[in-house]
């Protein structure tokens, strides 16, 4: 669907080269770029913007936009087979989906995604998930933000796959911020085995920690003086990534002091958990994200 005549009121589609899904109600604003399903907005009513993206984001389709939500897939990080699989984070972030369908009711605005196995054919990384499959984001814009990416497995064959809902939040400053719910959770860092402490999380520079957490979190920001209560549902891991100061100065994509304003919290199915789908059958993974007013001394 590329056309606005079949839209509600609420919604319509960029007409530039690189088109996004605006979504407008009493609820909230927000925007999702068809190049990799990508939300880059999200802003609830009376509220200020959920989602980092980067002043120095590419936004042509020739790369993942630096911010938003990315959606990896078919595989997270380099992936769950014993090699390096190639390209990082899977290949649906790179590829143009297709918009299916825009549903509002009642100022839920709902949007369906569509890749296909055959829309990848000729996507680098394709031959290590060879199998035939559709998967769908639907995109749910009301109070809230939820994200649930369905995979039916259209093969005769079973099929593998990570996902990851690589959300880049908007913070004032990171270093301020405590994110609840990893407290004493077992995580991997560059190879390398740890365990949370049992204060909430502070970061301070780089991180890039694969948590084994399914639970609900909750990111305190101070300084905007909001809660980001993160719910994974039928997810495994919880990805905390920040490039730090050196990290952002070596990226072409993000600007030298940017690290101080966003922070990655990722929900995935992932690792030893990733997703094995019988043929014909369809597996979820999904996130909400809420926002709501800190609670004073927090
Ligand atoms: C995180 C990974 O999920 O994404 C990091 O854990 C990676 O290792 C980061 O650096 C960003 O990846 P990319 O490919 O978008 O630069």
């Amino acid at each position: 669907m590329t056309d606005n005549a079949n839209l509600p009121t609420t919604a319509f589609l960029t007409a530039d080269a690189s088109p996004r899904l605006v979504v407008d109600t009493r609820r909230c604003r927000g925007e999702v770029g068809l190049y990799g399903a990508t939300v880059t907005s999200f802003v609830p009513a009376g509220g200020r913007e959920l989602l980092f993206v980067s002043k120095k984001a590419v936004h042509d389709g020739s790369r993942p936009v630096r911010g938003g939500i990315p959606v990896c897939f078919p595989w997270f990080g380099v992936g769950f087979m014993d090699e390096r699989m190639e390209p990082l984070h899977g290949f649906a972030r790179k590829l143009p989906w297709e918009l299916v369908e825009v549903v509002d009711d009642d100022a839920v605005v709902t949007s369906r995604f569509r890749l296909t196995g055959r829309l990848a054919q000729d996507a680098p990384g394709r031959h290590l998930v060879p199998q035939a499959f559709t998967a769908e984001l639907e995109v749910r814009m009301g109070q809230t933000l939820r994200l649930e990416l369905a995979v039916t497995n259209t093969d005769s064959e079973p099929l593998t796959y990570e996902v990851a809902f690589h959300t880049y939040f908007s913070v004032l400053d990171v270093t301020a911020c405590r994110l609840h719910g990893l407290e004493g959770v077992e995580y991997v860092q560059d190879g390398v085995a740890g365990v949370g402490s049992r204060y909430p999380l502070r970061v301070d520079g780089h991180i890039d920690r694969v948590y084994d957490s399914a639970t609900q979190l909750t990111l305190d920001d101070p300084d905007f003086g909001r809660r980001i209560t993160i719910t994974g549902e039928n997810s495994s891991h919880a990805i905390v990534w920040n490039p730090g100061p050196q990290g952002a100065a070596e990226m072409t994509d993000m600007a030298d002091h940017e690290w101080v304003q966003m922070l990655c919290v990722e929900t995935a199915r992932a690792r030893d958990a990733a997703v094995m789908v019988a043929p014909g059958a369809t597996a979820r993974v999904a996130v909400e994200l809420a926002v709501s007013e800190l609670p004073v001394g927090r």
